[in-house]
């Protein structure tokens, strides 16, 4: 640490006395294949955070003289780890729809309960008939349930109103959510995660909605500077291979980055676009093919499992996860967030799966959600590492090993987080 750190006026905070502080220090970029095994596991290291800033790693009685004065955060023997970061969540929504569990649970498959105006279209239903204001309070709650779990970054995307307006009604939650929060959120417009039900009825209707998409919706989501990415459902039965690079495409050209629903239900080509197209991530992937396995090991893509989505939907197939990091793909883990696949807020329980279900070993795990998280998100060199320059996000857990983490699967270890310095979740911890 330099001997200006310590600047004037500024929280400073050392952290002491972890049983373990997991670093996933290393290059500001996803990892891929091999580069995945190393989380950073050190002991008897302190971590010294300036304002909004990660200044320095190592011994304590060094940090100790660098920043004298600052305030101690006892970690009483715990973890300390990067805040995770949930790069897929669709978080703002209306009611749950526990009525589709059992429905599914009796034989109703997910996409026959769209066919029948189910699954995403009640909850547009839903959406379309709440103001701002309703929905602020709604997706308030649930992204500090995210919170409370250990995750200080989270992608949002919208996608539940899929008319003009109701799309700039989300977008603008979560832009409200972001000056509110103490949590990181990056906007995604996902405006082509349906095909509202009254554009379905025709041919017609398809191509004209594909049009409002590109030619009313884009342009004010670009002009108002709602979004960050934008992401379409390429799937069968949904947005076809075509649609999605039309969208895409134009989506690129409004100055967004491109992320994918990309062979969740079947194998459809999704992942080679992807790859095609460049982008930032592709996600679902639970039926990619051995071609878009390929596809994306050559591309910057970075392919985000959300084995959640599965378990929920009652499917038995995974994502090939060790597939992808054989071939030297890049891999995250996230949520899926929403209210029809995936109404889990626990991120910590996806590494679980990760574990258990995709094979991957607990370093792997937790790299998937907090470096390639955040390079999902663009951010590989704003967060997801406890290293000297990065957001000072942190997350302490009530385990004395790393891998507890996914082993007490289901339970809430998380103690407290900080995100940008400052507190974010506190569960019983006297935070500065
Ligand atoms: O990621 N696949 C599309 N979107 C969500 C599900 C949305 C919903 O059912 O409400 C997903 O699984
Ligand atoms: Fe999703």
């Amino acid at each position: 640490m330099t001997a200006n750190a310590a600047r004037h006026g500024e929280v400073n905070l050392l952290f002491v006395d972890a049983a373990q502080v997991v670093t996933c220090a290393g290059p500001a970029r996803a990892r891929r294949g091999a580069e995945m095994r190393d989380a950073g596991i050190h002991r008897e290291v302190a971590v010294a955070v300036v304002g909004d800033r990660i200044a320095a790693v190592g011994p304590v009685s060094e940090l100790d003289r660098a920043l004298p004065g600052a305030t101690r955060v006892d970690c009483g023997g715990r973890v300390l780890m990067p805040g995770l970061v949930d790069s897929h969540t669709h978080a703002i929504f209306g009611r749950p729809r526990s009525d589709e569990q059992e429905q599914r649970a009796a034989g109703a498959d997910y996409l026959a309960i769209a066919a029948k105006g189910g699954g995403i279209h009640a909850s547009v239903r839903d959406l379309r008939a709440r103001s701002e204001e309703e929905l602020t309070t709604l997706a308030r709650t649930r992204l500090l349930r995210l919170a409370s779990y250990g995750t200080t970054t989270v992608e949002v995307k919208s996608g539940y109103g899929l008319t003009v307006e109701d799309e700039l009604k989300t977008l603008r939650v979560i832009a409200r959510l972001a000056q509110e929060l103490p949590l990181r959120l990056v906007p995604t417009w996902l405006g082509a995660h349906e095909i509202p039900l009254e554009h379905r009825a025709t041919a017609q209707g398809r191509a004209a909605y594909v049009d409002l998409l590109i030619h009313e919706m884009l342009p004010r989501v670009a002009a108002e500077r709602l979004a960050v990415f934008a992401d379409v459902f390429c799937e069968p039965g949904v947005f076809t291979v075509d649609e999605t690079r039309t969208i895409l495409t134009a989506a690129r050209a409004a100055g967004l980055a491109l992320k994918l629903h990309a062979d969740e239900l079947t194998p459809g080509g999704g992942a080679e676009l992807a790859a095609e197209l460049g982008a930032t991530s592709a996600d679902h992937l639970a039926t990619i093919s051995p071609a878009g396995v390929a596809a994306l090991a050559r591309a910057p893509t970075v392919a985000t499992l959300l084995p959640g989505t599965m378990l929920f939907l009652g499917k038995s197939g995974h994502a090939p996860a060790r597939a992808l990091l054989d071939a030297g793909a890049a891999v995250a883990l996230a949520t899926d967030f929403n209210p029809g696949t995936s109404p889990t807020p626990n991120l910590p329980l996806i590494l679980t799966l990760g574990v258990s279900q995709l094979r991957l070993s607990v370093a792997e795990a937790v790299v998937a959600a907090t470096v390639n998280g955040a390079a999902a998100l663009g951010l590989a060199g704003e967060t997801g590492q406890i290293a000297p320059g990065f957001s000072a996000d942190l997350a302490l857990f009530d385990i004395e090993d790393v891998r507890e983490l996914p082993y007490w699967y289901g339970d809430r270890r998380c103690r407290a987080t900080w995100a940008r310095g400052k507190a974010c979740h506190q569960f019983d911890l006297p935070v500065p």
